[in-house]
């Protein structure tokens, strides 16, 4: 599976990348505003902080397609390997089409449907983003709507991915990954809770404890 930090705080990926098994990093346009630092400043930092073999994913303002076009081609050119994310509107699934006779990798984003997302993936996307805990707010079934989605991919757009997005709990994630999404992104917050449980820390004492009643000190 591929795990991702969705996150544009440098620090805090440096400090992860070394403790999780991540394969890179997702952006959006709200993520890169929360950082203040410009984007073509934090893109750069973030690729240095994920390393050679890390993914970068960043996404796109533009509302029509050429427009998307015309920033996908300078984030491809500027940041070699990232992915671009594209929201999937009809402009969206247009750019799509277009990027991949161009060779670049996209991300279908914004995806609150099964339909969409197949849409997506079938127009050339490689990964597809539902918005697992957006769905869920407002009504809907996130979790299954991205079972519908992952079946559907495996059916019909074999070479595309779910990359499961917005996640409030670390429960969400994980029944994600049980209906068989590769891929996760994580905030931090989310990610952190996933090592978070208090009872972890009470067993190692424990441990210590008897350790130390026995021998006096705490060396193997
Ligand atoms: C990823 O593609 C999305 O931009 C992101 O996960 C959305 O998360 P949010 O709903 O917590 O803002």
């Amino acid at each position: 599976m591929e795990l991702y930090l969705d996150t544009a705080n440098v620090a805090e990926v440096e400090r992860l990348a070394r403790i999780f098994p991540i394969a890179g990093v997702t952006t959006n346009p709200s993520i890169v505003a929360a950082s203040r630092e410009p984007l073509w400043d934090v893109l750069p930092r973030l690729q240095q902080a994920i390393g050679p073999e890390g993914i970068l994913f960043a996404q796109t303002l533009a509302r029509d397609a050429d427009g998307m076009v015309a920033e996908a081609k300078r984030l491809n050119n500027e940041l070699a390997g990232i992915v671009v994310k594209i929201p999937v509107t009809a402009e969206g699934l247009a750019a799509i089409k277009i990027l991949k006779k161009e060779g670049i990798t996209t991300l279908g984003t914004a995806v609150y449907s099964a339909a969409q997302g197949l849409l997506a993936a079938v127009a050339g996307a490689k990964y597809v983003a539902p918005y697992v805990n957006r769905i869920d707010a407002q009504g809907g079934d996130g979790i299954r709507m991205v079972q519908e989605l992952q079946s559907l991919l495996e059916l019909h757009a074999p070479e595309s991915k779910v990359l499961a997005a917005s996640f409030k709990t670390p429960r969400q994630a994980l029944d994600c990954l049980l209906a068989g999404c590769e891929a996760i992104t994580l905030p931090l917050d989310v990610a952190q809770q996933m090592l978070g449980t208090p009872a972890v820390e009470s067993a190692i004492e424990k441990f210590e404890h008897d350790w130390k009643n026995a021998f006096g000190n705490l060396n193997l």
